[in-house]
Formats: C-alpha cells, sequence, structure tokens
C-alpha cells in the first residue's frame, strides 16, 4: 500500500455500543477498519444489553487492535496519535475504550484525543470523499440519535458544530428496530427493513409524518419524533392480526420506511436551503438505508444541493470513522485531550473533542 508517510498515523478505537471498531487512518487515506461486533449476543433481548456489550468489548479488545495492524501492514510503534470516542455512548462500553486508549497513549507516549461519536460519523466521510465541505449541514441518523446539524469546523473549533435539530422521541435507528420486532424481523432490525421494503408498496399505507405540521414547524422546525409512527404501525398490524389477516409484512416495511425517509430528506433539504448551505451529508447507522440515500440524492438534485453519504459500511460503528476525526484534530493543530478523560455517556454534539475538565 502506498501512503503520504509525511501525514501523521492515528489509530482511533469506538466503543459505544455494540461495535469493537479500530482504525488507522493517515490523513484521509484509511489504512485499516478492523471491527468485532456483539451483535448476535443481543438479539435474543431484542435490544443492546449494556453489560454484555461491555464484557464482548473488553474480550474483542486487544485482537480487533492486532487484526487493524496487520490489516495496515504497520506496528504500534509507528502510531503518532490514539484517537477514542468518550461519548455520547452506553458509559460501561465506553470505559472499555477509553482505559485501551489510555493504556495505548501512556505506553507509546502518544497524544490522545477523547472525540465525539456523532462528529466522527461525519468526520468518516472524508476518507471516501476526500476533505469535508464547512460549512455543511450533517443529518446524522442512527440507533441511539436523530440530529440535524450545521457543521463549520468539524474539529469543534470556530463556529464549530451547531445543533439544529434533534428527535424529540425515538431515534429514527430505534424506529426501525422497534418496528421491525413488531414485524417479526431479527434485531437490528434497520438491514430487514431495508430489504423486506424492496418488494412492497410503499403507498400501502400512509403512514404519519411526524411534526410536519404548520404549527410543528413553526416550533420545532428541525426536530424530528418517530414515536407516533412506531405506535401507527404497531397499532395497523395489532388491528389486522385481530381481524385474522395476513401482514403484509414487505408493504408495511415499504410504507414505514418511506414515511422516515420523507421527514428526514424533506427536514434536511429545508435545512441546507435555508441556511443557505449547499452540501448535505449523511451518516450514521441508518445512512446505510437504501431508500434514504435514493430520496436523500432525488431532492438534493431538486434543490441544487452536493450530497455526500459514506458507503454503507462506513456509516454503521467503526474505528475509522473515530480515527478520521483524530487525524483531522491533529492536522489543524488541537490540543490533546487530558489523559484523566472520562467517558462522558451525553456528550453534547458541539464538543467534538473533549477538552481539559474544568475543575472547581
Ligand atoms: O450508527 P450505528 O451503527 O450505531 C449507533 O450509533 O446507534 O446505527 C445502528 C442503527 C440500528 O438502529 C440499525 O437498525 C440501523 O442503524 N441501520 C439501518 C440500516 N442499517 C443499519 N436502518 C435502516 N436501514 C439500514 N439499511
Ligand atoms: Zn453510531
Amino acid at each position: 500500500m502506498v501512503t503520504d508517510d509525511a501525514q501523521p498515523l492515528v489509530l482511533g478505537i469506538e466503543t459505544s455500543c455494540d461495535e469493537t471498531g479500530v482504525g488507522l487512518v493517515r490523513g484521509h487515506e484509511l489504512l485499516a477498519d478492523a471491527v468485532a461486533s456483539s451483535v448476535d449476543e443481543h438479539a435474543r433481548f431484542g435490544g443492546v444489553v449494556p453489560e454484555v456489550a461491555s464484557r464482548a468489548h473488553l474480550e474483542a479488545m486487544v485482537p480487533t487492535i492486532e487484526r487493524a495492524c496487520a490489516d495496515g501492514g504497520v506496528r504500534l510503534s509507528q502510531v503518532d496519535a490514539v484517537a477514542v470516542t468518550c461519548g455520547p455512548g452506553l458509559t460501561g462500553a465506553l470505559l472499555v475504550g477509553v482505559a485501551a486508549a489510555k493504556a495505548l497513549a501512556v505506553g507509546l507516549d502518544r497524544p490522545l484525543y477523547g472525540v465525539n461519536h456523532l462528529a466522527a460519523h461525519v468526520a468518516v466521510d472524508q476518507l471516501e470523499h476526500g476533505a469535508l465541505p464547512e460549512p455543511c449541514v450533517a443529518l446524522l441518523v442512527s440507533g441511539g440519535h436523530s440530529s440535524l446539524l450545521l457543521v463549520e469546523d468539524i474539529t469543534g473549533a470556530g463556529g464549530g458544530i451547531g445543533s439544529l435539530g434533534a428527535t424529540i422521541d425515538d431515534a429514527a435507528g430505534e424506529a426501525f428496530d422497534k418496528v421491525a420486532r413488531v414485524l417479526g424481523l431479527p434485531f437490528p432490525g434497520g438491514p430487514h427493513v431495508d430489504r423486506e421494503a424492496r418488494a412492497g408498496d410503499p403507498a400501502y399505507v400512509s403512514f404519519p409524518r411526524g411534526l410536519t405540521g404548520p404549527r410543528d414547524l413553526r416550533e420545532h422546525r428541525y426536530d424530528f419524533s418517530f414515536s407516533g409512527l412506531k405506535t401507527a404501525v404497531a397499532r395497523w398490524v395489532e388491528a389486522r392480526e385481530r381481524d385474522g389477516e395476513p401482514v403484509p409484512v414487505a408493504d408495511v416495511a415499504a410504507a414505514f420506511q418511506e414515511a422516515v425517509v420523507d421527514v428526514l430528506t424533506r427536514k434536511a433539504v429545508l435545512a441546507c436551503t435555508e441556511r443557505g448551505v449547499d452540501h448535505l451529508l449523511v451518516g450514521g447507522g441508518v445512512a446505510a438505508n437504501s431508500r434514504l440515500r435514493a430520496v436523500a440524492q432525488e431532492r438534493c438534485d431538486v434543490a441544487g444541493i452536493r450530497l455526500r453519504v459514506p458507503r454503507p459500511g462506513l456509516c454503521t460503528d467503526n474505528g475509522a470513522m473515530v480515527a478520521a476525526l483524530g487525524a483531522e484534530l491533529v492536522a489543524r493543530g488541537t490540543a490533546a485531550s487530558p489523559l484523566d478523560l472520562p467517558a462522558d455517556s451525553s456528550m453534547p454534539v458541539t464538543d467534538a473533542v473533549a477538552r481539559l475538565v474544568q475543575r472547581s
């Protein structure tokens, strides 16, 4: 592999949920992206069990670091900086990654960067499409978050990252997972709903589009709500079952997916247009959704907005995204995080990187 050795080599660790990810990045170049998932261990519970996730991270951490180094053809001693997701996410899970990153930073005597998981979902696109256009609007849709962000500077400096809106109840991925369960599809449901929906009719049922009425658009212009939609799907399916009728899984999946995609893309394009921003970036696990990618492209084309969406493998949680943000922080001369960096389960998206903690 030909690499630009002039750029620092950054190792990124991700453990905020159920994926143990270790990535190696030099500048905007991805050298390795090793991921070990504990998703199968959570499937029978229908959701991620924090304690199970933490234990799985512990077991997977060293082998995943070794695999990333082998894949990237680098030795740990060549790493110039260590980045780690320090929030938001499950506290126990985050702690495993943060502890591993601190051990590496101390052992290698390299700077440590505690980074924001959501900002990393945005930064990862640089590995595929080059330097991030700033400003851009970022639509971040995952199992835990649905946010519209105005990104002026991905490292948090200057205008930084501003929150335009977010879900007021369920995250988009959470809605996919819950609806999949109602439809008898396995966890995590997003990819299964996506697959089923390809054979379904998106207009089969017109499910509600949350927070799109005139009053909602005044008070929650860029916010989302998927809880009512999820309940509407569950009620529709229950009524069908009560009547002894078969549930047309593909059609319901397509109609539900259409409602989510419609609202997400409509509000994202609206934010770009009203903020005068001509680049939209879509990231997070739900950005792997084929219908979301297609409708976002159609609507951006109509509105004259340039769309950037990383390939599906980079949308779901991974270590490369953490390394990508770490590399950007290093490149822009951002100060490293302190070694007593805490895990912050509710780290605000406006903080791209953990800075010195103010002590009282
Ligand atoms: O970003 P991610 O890997 O983890 C979090 O930070 O939450 O996102 C996981 C979420 C899950 O809810 C999963 O069902 C959803 O992303 N997801 C999808 C698709 N692939 C993953 N949702 C819809 N369509 C997909 N193809
Ligand atoms: Zn994520």
